[in-house]
């Protein structure tokens, strides 16, 4: 089992691409979701310390009975919940044949090609995001990851500072920002979280009226974080308005494109992220809006030395000798992380395999299957918007005609179980947030594989799945 032949490896193969074909072929006939409990799981599992192995195939039938159906199929085409890429064929066969070079990209020495190609495929993401030449970067984790090496970055640029730092990020932006601060010793109280106007986008004099109050307080503003796509409405925040500010008050302009970054791919989005390349750093999800399997985020410095002050550390265990400059490149100057594994190829396999006008097309897909679903129901009478849709993002509340009189509370309390319900039911699924104080059914639209007809079914479900749902609260 630890070294298997040459047959065992090619039965092996031939069994998981038989499992491969048969799940996605079948994925529109799973529910999206299957109710079930941590008993229900375990009583599948034979959880005994196992002192003896179990062949291959064995294994396989429980990865198939026990831990498949009771997963959320992310790679449905009505999967809406969260920011949630479906994955692709091309990532998981990538991810399996870098686990078998398994190649550790720490330094240039260790993995050469590896890095080699991890720096031309983030000196693509460079040129598609419109960065200068010399703008550095790194694949880590996912975007929370990309946050906290991007903020550590910033805070290189006050290293002296006295007073008290502060970082300014609108009221929607993602919970990374403020775990970062606290992760770095900035503090989550020092983040300053700044009001948005009614399309969900960051109020640019509410920032400066901020940034001259803690001035003025004696702290020391560092960083403000613009929003390319907001993880509840997807709203982009005015980034060209925020980078003024940041250069009038000589703030880090971080953008967390974690989300929406990849949309600049999509003709129809891409005016939308002007200012976006002036950022001092950006954090990206290629396991997001470029579909592909968990986990890979990317970090992009416009001036990676502020990077490398956060980050480069020298032990006498790793010390190099007698490199030149490109061979003498060390991951680790760049980010938090040692071991590494060769996430970027699948990002590279997926870039030059689709291309990037295949992966606008697929993009520009989604975008319309979220304005399908706005102008559908802004034409019904029995649903509401609750935010412009911006990107692949929508926010909305059922409200059937005998509740049309009802007060907030009680429509809320009814979108509420409608939720649950149709996460239950599992032909559709959604989550859910809060807008101004209202309770949002919310959906993303991230799969290439959802069509407008799963917008008009995932309609047609929620009026189903309402119909045996009580109104009172
Ligand atoms: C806008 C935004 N930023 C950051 C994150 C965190 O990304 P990750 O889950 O890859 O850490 C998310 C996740 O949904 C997001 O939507």
């Amino acid at each position: 089992m630890l070294e298997p032949s040459a047959d065992e490896i090619r039965d092996w193969g031939n069994s998981v691409t038989q499992f491969i074909i048969e799940y996605l072929g079948g994925l529109r006939d799973r529910p999206v979701y299957r109710q079930t409990s941590s008993r229900e799981i375990r009583g599948g599992l034979d959880s005994k310390l196992p002192i003896k192995g179990t062949d291959f195939d064995s294994l396989l039938k429980i990865f198939r009975d026990s831990i498949v159906p009771f997963s959320r199929q992310n790679a449905h085409p009505r999967m809406f919940g969260y920011v949630q890429s479906p994955g692709t064929a091309i990532g998981a066969f990538a991810d399996l044949l870098a686990s078998t070079l398994n190649a550790n990209l720490t330094i240039w020495r260790s993995a050469p090609a590896p890095v080699e190609l991890e720096r031309v495929t983030i000196d693509w993401i460079r040129q598609i995001l419109g960065f200068p030449a010399e703008a550095l970067g790194l694949f880590v984790s996912g975007g929370s990851m990309a946050n906290l090496a991007a903020l550590a970055a910033a805070r290189q640029t006050k290293p002296d500072s006295l007073g008290r730092l502060r970082v300014y990020a609108s009221t929607a932006t993602h919970f990374s920002i403020a775990k970062a601060a606290a992760l770095l010793g900035i503090g989550r109280e020092n983040v300053r979280h700044i009001a948005v106007d009614a399309r969900f986008e960051m109020r640019v004099d509410d920032l400066v009226a901020a940034i001259k109050a803690d001035l003025e307080a004696g702290c020391t503003p560092f960083c403000v974080v613009g929003n390319a796509g907001t993880v509840d409405t997807g709203a982009v925040d005015p980034l060209g308005d925020i980078r003024d500010v940041a250069n009038r008050f000589q703030l880090w302009l971080h953008v967390d494109g974690s989300y929406g970054a990849f949309a600049i791919l999509a003709p129809s989005a891409r005016k939308l992220f002007a200012g976006m390349e002036q950022a001092d750093s950006i954090a990206l999800d290629p396991h997001k809006w470029l579909y592909l399997p968990v986990d890979v985020g990317c970090v992009i410095y416009r001036d990676a030395e502020f990077a490398h002050a956060a980050f480069a550390h020298e032990a006498e265990y790793t010390r190099m000798f007698g490199e030149q400059a490109d061979e003498a490149f060390v991951c680790w100057d760049y980010g938090p992380e040692l071991s590494r594994r060769f996430r970027a190829l699948k990002v590279w396999m997926l870039l030059k395999g689709v291309g990037l006008d295949g992966l606008g097309e697929a993009i520009e897909g989604n975008l319309a299957c979220a304005r399908h679903f706005e102008a559908m129901v802004q034409a019904s009478d029995d649903f509401e918007m609750a935010a412009p849709v911006e990107l692949s993002i929508f926010c909305f509340r059922h409200v059937p005609a005998h509740l049309r009189d009802e007060s907030p509370k009680v429509i809320d309390a009814f979108n509420e179980r409608l939720l649950v319900a149709l996460q239950r039911d599992g032909s559709s699924y959604l989550s859910n947030t809060t807008l101004g104080e209202r309770f949002a059914l919310r959906g993303c639209v991230l799969n290439y594989r959802t069509t407008l007809r799963d917008m008009e079914i995932l309609l047609d479900d929620l009026r189903r799945v309402a119909k045996s749902i009580p109104t009172s609260i």
